[in-house]
């Protein structure tokens, strides 16, 4: 089981093609790309519901395969957290190339408060939408819904439009899946990871062959296998060594 330690275990930053994995802080190592470079920013940051879930005494450690939000953006008051995404809007507006867009899955209650901090930066709101898992843990299914849904959040980098290669089709505002499947994680497991077919519909949709996709809290990687299978350069960034270890097997297979 993956854990969160960072002693445990190092991790050498990965430059293997177009694929470039780095270990640290995310905010920090974005500030090392160069301006207007990127295409697409597809990621899942932590949801930052370890106290909202702590209020309602309700254990996120034992919800969770393994508590990685100790570390993470996920216990932080909302104050130092909003100051947070708001210095990553600012990061991403200046990586990303005009009508670059960014794809972030965030817990249905944070939606409000992202989509202002990126309109603060220049970013077009475009939609939010639903990932429903379709096999998903029922847990007190007798006392409330069963929590079977994430959302995302679509933003365009200074314009209205960016890519959309919907070659013709309905895309609809709504993604249904399975959660992962187990051989999606026979290098390691990650408690969030997200299925690797749902990766690759949102990378195809919004981004073309050869351009740079950038996941800052990429987990186990599923956004830069998604990357390598369809032809896209990739950055991926996570503050595990535990993760990256177990994303450069996944992409190096
Ligand atoms: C929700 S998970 C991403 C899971 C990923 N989508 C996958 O399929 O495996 C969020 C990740 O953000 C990482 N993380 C948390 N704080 C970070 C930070 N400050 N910089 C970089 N990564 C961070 C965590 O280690 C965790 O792996």
């Amino acid at each position: 089981m993956a854990s969160n330690d960072a002693t445990a275990l190092s991790f050498e930053d990965m430059q293997q093609g177009d694929i470039s994995l780095l270990c640290g802080d995310s905010l920090e190592m974005l500030a090392g790309l160069e301006n207007a470079s990127a295409d697409l920013i597809l990621t899942d940051p932590p949801y930052n519901l370890g106290l909202f879930m702590k209020k309602r005494g309700t254990n996120i450690g034992k919800l969770r395969a393994n508590h990685f939000a100790a570390a993470s953006w996920d216990l932080l008051g909302f104050e130092e957290w909003s100051q947070k995404m708001d210095m990553f809007f600012a990061q991403a507006a200046r990586i990303l190339k005009k009508r670059g867009a960014i794809l972030m899955f965030m817990s249905i209650i944070k939606m409000e408060t992202v989509k202002h901090l990126a309109e603060k930066h220049g970013f077009y709101y475009k939609t939010i939408g639903i990932w429903h898992k379709t096999n998903p843990m029922p847990r007190n299914m007798n006392l409330h819904f069963v929590n079977s849904t994430e959302s995302w959040i679509y933003l365009v980098n200074g314009a209205t439009t960016g890519t959309f290669n919907n070659n013709g089709k309905i895309i609809h505002d709504f993604y249904e899946t399975a959660a992962v499947r187990g051989v999606e994680r026979k290098f390691g497991s990650h408690p969030t990871q997200k299925p690797l077919a749902m990766m690759e519909h949102f990378v195809a949709l919004l981004s073309n062959e050869g351009d740079l996709v950038v996941d800052p809290f990429m987990g186990s990687g599923s956004t830069g296998v998604a990357c390598k299978k369809l032809g896209r350069r990739f950055v991926g960034i996570d503050v595990s060594p535990e993760y990256c270890n177990i994303a450069k097997r996944r992409i190096s297979e």
